[in-house]
């Protein structure tokens, strides 16, 4: 990276007591200039010890949201406005609000990865690292579970008994790889694991020897003694491997597992974001973003 541009965002962090999140998905320079780094929910988690009164948020749209629900009274800029995640958008609240009116006594799960008015209209959230767990201790005729299909139907599977509705939503970039991508890794590297996010489809999922969040990953892999194929978005890979020098890794599929939402947030764009001269303070209706803390509050609850 310009080192003119580091000096400049590592004054104006100070001089604007402002703290940098980044999703590890972010590209390397991005995590070179960030404070804390992490998983999606984690950051919020994070955010919120940290007491900050202004966040500058690397990475996608219902990231930011997550921040200002956990964090009110905290400034929350997502650097670019354009940022967002298709899945979290993939069923409208309304959709939701109509499901709700016709199974009264149904249980609606959103994961996560949903944006503030999804998580408003549902009863509890779910990350991906404490789904089976969360949904293991609800009792109810029917459970919904938004938006991601991949997710849903992992849940689903553990749980035979339970009456889990799985709505059609997907990462589209998880959702790329394919049961050939994952034979033909495993052909290249016989010696190593395979661990893979759960938004990947089931027929890859079945091939690996751990499913979990970004952080599960991250330990997974640090963990191994052995070769470890990094089945996420590539900023994983790109964040263990030089980290990592005594361990081997390897990408999987890295043309593919690219978010183009998360690498949309550069340099740049943070120094105009610390700057005041772009990206959009998240703002949250009060009471939306009560009901949505109200989901998170049980998940915290039941996890
Ligand atoms: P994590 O919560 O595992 O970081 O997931 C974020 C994400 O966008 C996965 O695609
Ligand atoms: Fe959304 Fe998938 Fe990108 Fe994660 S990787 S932010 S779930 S599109």
């Amino acid at each position: 990276m310009n080192t003119g541009i580091y000096e400049e965002i590592k004054r104006l962090k100070k001089e604007t007591s402002t703290v940098i999140l980044a999703h590890t998905y972010q590209n390397p320079e991005i995590i070179d200039i960030a404070d804390i780094t992490g998983d999606s929910f984690a950051l919020a988690k994070k955010a919120l010890a940290a007491g900050a009164k202004r966040v500058i948020m690397c990475g996608v749209r219902f990231m930011a949201e997550s921040v200002k629900i956990l964090s009110p009274d905290t400034e929350v800029i997502l650097p670019v406005p354009e940022a967002t995640c298709p899945m979290a958008e993939m069923i409208s609240p309304e959709r939701v609000r109509e499901y709700k009116k016709n199974n009264p006594d149904a249980i609606v799960v959103a994961y996560i990865n949903t944006t503030a008015a999804l998580k408003a209209e549902c009863d509890v959230c779910v990350t991906s690292s404490s789904a089976l767990k969360i949904v293991s201790q609800l009792d109810a005729p029917e459970i919904l579970f938004i938006p991601d299909k991949n997710l849903g139907s992992f849940v689903q599977e553990k749980f035979p008994d339970k009456n889990i509705v799985v709505w059609d939503g997907y990462c589209p970039v998880h959702a790329q790889i394919t049961e050939d991508d994952i034979i033909k890794a495993k052909k290249e590297h016989p010696d190593a694991l395979l661990a893979v996010h759960p938004e990947c489809n089931k027929d890859v999922v079945k091939h690996s020897h751990m499913a979990g969040s970004t952080a599960e990953i991250i330990d997974f892999a640090l963990s191994s003694a052995k070769p470890v194929i990094i089945g996420t978005e590539k900023g994983v890979a790109d964040y263990l491997i030089p980290n990592n020098p005594d361990k081997t890794f390897y990408y999987l599929c890295p043309e593919k597992l690219v978010c183009r939402d998360m690498k949309l947030t550069t340099p740049e764009t943070v120094l105009k974001a610390l700057k005041g001269e772009s990206g959009e303070e998240i703002i949250l209706d009060r009471a939306l973003s009560e009901k949505a803390k109200h989901s998170i509050d049980e998940m915290l609850r039941l996890g």
